[in-house]
């Protein structure tokens, strides 16, 4: 979900549905505006307008002089209550008079309501949200700033809030404890947000809040301060990346922009890190010395969606180039199932947010029982980002398409300098030091290469489009390759996908092969290639279709995609970008919503 708020002079109507297409992208199932009203006649009368859709089926239907200069609005991912106009934020208390946009979950939020209705409110919605509106407007206390204090001692949960009360026309107060809460400050105005990217086209000097942190906004001052009411130092930051990093630059979608841009960002994730002298890399951030690193028994990856995929590549690499026992798991796997949280491994958080909630809670399980725990994000200052003791920044910019892609691609680059940098204080020789250094820095002349491809998989993805469900198969290095790329086209093109470790196809999925079914092989030229190209001969035994991606053309396939070669530990940051492509021309093809999916949101900022 996403959160934007404004107080200035500006007609804050047009402002803040600009706010919430730039936030669209983290939720998209209903949105809605609540403002102060001005020129209505009803001087200090709050006024809303929600719809269930994309924002502009809410722009449709703004009533006629929606205007004011202070207003609140929210872009929804449902998790309490169905999409529909009732549940749509803000909410509102049964007066009337106070306006709320939350992004969390209030875990209480049954039993406060159970409370409130057996006092005599009646509830609106079925949001777990409302519950603070009403409570909110029945607080007593002087100040708008002591009645929300007053109501977040109900919550248990996580929130993000903005408020805005009839009674207290001059403000917006807002408050944060676990869901981000970012302000902007302006020349004689103010915005809130929950991401810089509904911020960065009128202000790049924000404030993140922390958790526990609430912030009074008036249209020329702001003031922060913590739940219990002690003022707290927050002074602005300057964001580093430009509002145009947030624009489609005359691609159709984000998706095809990101993926377009991944020479240049592979070029950011290396840029000023390499060490040609000592063959490795300066890790600025990491936090983590000589004598610590090699201490390290043993790392745990944890992340969710493509950043576990991410992780379980970078997982690969510190086994291979550091030799420390590695592997990735899905971040909520791990934080349910009371691991054993051991001094000797070294916990790593992915993530490209840095704000999902099962990520984030299991770096907070982590540090509560002792563990050292480092981050690879692309959010600078988010939150995953500031609970983790160091870390490796992706710095991938801004990804706005709710699939990951040059994401994920940067990520796994991060991961090579990481296994990198900890295999020089290891065992790693110069000699594979220098190796990797130069293929890491060959990688974004071959993505340039992959992406001149792009017509001819577009091409292929017209082909097999009419597949019923797709098989993605790869060994070792190739198998995160081929999950990720499985899942890129099921969210993507809605097309039914499943990822194997090839080995693993004669233990069951053979059974589903046939010719509508097609597998798509990861095939590189490493020391299973005889191994791939036997499962390659099993599938065409039983007539399926076969789309290879190779280092050389595959003869037992019907189509191959030729990925040039890297080093081995580095090509499964190549094998899978032409995959990306496939999965968005596939989904071109078949007229899906590209970069909003159904049912999905970027950032899942709730269990
Ligand atoms: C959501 C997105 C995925 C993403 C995952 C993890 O499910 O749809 O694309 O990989 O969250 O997000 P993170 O921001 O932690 O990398």
């Amino acid at each position: 979900c996403g959160i934007v708020g404004y107080i200035g002079k500006r007609d804050v109507a047009p402002l803040l549905l600009e706010g919430l297409q730039r936030l669209e992208y983290r939720g998209y199932d209903s949105a809605g505006i609540a403002l102060h009203g001005s020129g209505t006649g009803r001087a200090g009368g709050l006024r809303t307008a929600k719809a269930k859709g994309r924002v502009r089926d809410l722009e449709a239907k703004l009533p006629p002089r929606f205007a004011g200069t202070a207003g609140i609005a929210h872009t929804r991912w449902a998790t309490h209550g169905a999409p529909s106009d009732e549940n749509a934020h803000p909410h509102l208390d049964d007066a009337g008079r106070v306006a709320v946009v939350h992004n969390g979950i209030i875990d209480n939020a049954a039993e406060l309501r159970a409370r409130l209705t057996a006092a005599g409110v009646v509830f609106a919605s079925e949001t777990d949200t409302e519950v603070l509106a009403h409570l909110i407007g029945r607080a007593e206390a002087e100040t708008l700033e002591e009645k929300v204090r007053h109501a977040l001692r109900h919550i248990e949960g996580t929130y993000g809030i903005a408020v805005l009360h009839a009674g207290f026309p001059d403000r917006i107060v807002v408050a944060r404890n676990g869901s981000p809460v970012v302000l902007g400050i302006g020349e004689k105005e103010m915005f809130v947000s929950s991401d810089v990217a509904a911020l960065v086209s009128h202000t790049r000097q924000v404030i993140t809040l922390d958790d526990g942190e609430m912030a009074t906004l008036t249209a020329d001052d702001y003031r922060t301060y913590t739940t219990e009411g002690s003022r707290t130092a927050a002074a602005p930051t300057t964001v580093e990346w430009e509002a145009e990093s947030y624009d489609m630059g005359g691609h159709d979608t984000y998706m095809h922009k990101e993926i377009s841009e991944q020479a240049d960002a592979v070029d950011r994730v290396l840029r000023g890190r390499i060490d040609d002298r000592f063959a490795t890399v300066h890790l600025g951030g990491l936090n983590l010395d000589a004598r610590e690193a090699r201490a390290v028994r043993r790392v745990k990856i944890l992340g969710c969606g493509s950043a576990y995929h991410a992780g379980q590549i970078g997982a690969q690499m510190i086994e291979e180039l550091a030799r420390i026992p590695a592997d990735a798991e899905p971040a909520s796997e791990f934080r349910y199932r009371n691991p054993v949280v051991d001094p000797d491994t070294l916990y790593i958080a992915v993530s490209q947010s840095g704000e999902t909630y099962d990520t984030l809670a299991a770096v907070q399980e982590l540090k509560r029982k002792g563990a050292r725990v480092l981050g690879v994000v692309n959010v600078v200052g988010s939150a995953i980002a500031r609970e983790t003791d160091g870390g490796v920044y992706v710095h991938a910019g801004p990804e706005v398409c709710v699939v990951s892609t040059k994401c994920f691609t940067n990520t796994a680059v991060a991961f090579a300098l990481l296994a990198l940098h900890l295999g020089r204080i290891r065992d790693l020789s110069v000699a594979d030091g220098r190796r990797i250094i130069d293929g890491l820095r060959r990688l974004p002349g071959q993505i340039e290469e992959i992406l001149r491809g792009e017509e001819r998989i577009a091409k292929l993805a017209a082909a097999y489009a009419d597949a019923k469900s797709m098989m993605f198969v790869g060994r070792v290095r190739g198998f995160p390759v081929a999950r990720e790329a499985s899942l890129k086209l099921k969210e993507v093109s809605y097309i039914h996908a499943e990822a194997y470790p090839a080995s693993e196809l004669k233990h069951g999925p053979l059974a589903l092969i046939e010719p509508a079914v097609p597998t798509v092989a990861i095939v590189p030229g490493d020391d299973l290639l005889e191994k791939n190209r036997a499962t390659l001969e099993e599938i065409k035994a039983r007539s399926g279709r076969i789309l290879a991606v190779a280092h050389v053309e595959q003869e037992k396939a019907d189509d191959t995609i030729v990925v040039p070669a890297n080093e081995p530990e580095l090509d499964p940051v190549l094998l899978g970008i032409p995959l990306q492509l496939l999965a968005y021309h596939t989904a071109l093809a078949l007229g899906r919503d590209i970069d909003k999916p159904r049912n999905l949101a970027k950032s899942v900022t709730v269990e």
